[in-house]
C-alpha cells in the first residue's frame, strides 16, 4: 500500500534564494516549477534519488502555506508518503478516528491526489498522502 516517501515539503519565502543553496550550493538539479492556483504556492521540484524536495514559496499569504510561513517561518512543512488506493486509505483512517484535512482527494503539483492528515493526529508532523 505504502510506496515510498514521496516527497518532503519544506516551506520557503524565496525560492530563487531557496534554488542557490539547494541547486547551487549542494548541487542538486531542479526539475520543474510549477504553480498550483488552488494552494496558493509555487513549487519547485528537487529530486533527490527515489523521493522529491519540494520547495514551497506562498504566492499569497493568505494561502496555507502563506499562513504557515507567517506562524512558524520557514523549514519542514510535510512529509509525503506514496499509496496505491488513496481513497481506501482516507477511509480507514476516517473509521480509525483520525483527523483528516481532506476527507476526499484532491489535486495537487504534478496532477498527483492528494489529502493531508492532520497534525494534531499524527503526533504534529502534517503528512501528505499521494497517489500517482
Ligand atoms: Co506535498
Amino acid at each position: 500500500m505504502f510506496e515510498k516517501i514521496d516527497h518532503i515539503g519544506i516551506a520557503v519565502k524565496d525560492l530563487d534564494r531557496a534554488l542557490r543553496f539547494y541547486r547551487d550550493q549542494l548541487g542538486l538539479e531542479l526539475k520543474e516549477i510549477e504553480e498550483v492556483d488552488e494552494q496558493k504556492v509555487k513549487v519547485a521540484f528537487v529530486p533527490v534519488s527515489e523521493s522529491n524536495l519540494e520547495l514551497l514559496e506562498p504566492t499569497d499569504s493568505s494561502g496555507p502555506v502563506g499562513k504557515f510561513l507567517a506562524k512558524k517561518g520557514e523549514g519542514f512543512h510535510h512529509i509525503s508518503f506514496r499509496v496505491s488506493d488513496l481513497e481506501g486509505k482516507l477511509k480507514q483512517l476516517q473509521e480509525q478516528g483520525g483527523e483528516l484535512i481532506d476527507t476526499e482527494p484532491r489535486y495537487g503539483a504534478g496532477g498527483a491526489k492528494i489529502a493531508f492528515i492532520h497534525p494534531r493526529s499524527t503526533g504534529g508532523i502534517l503528512i501528505e498522502l499521494c497517489e500517482h
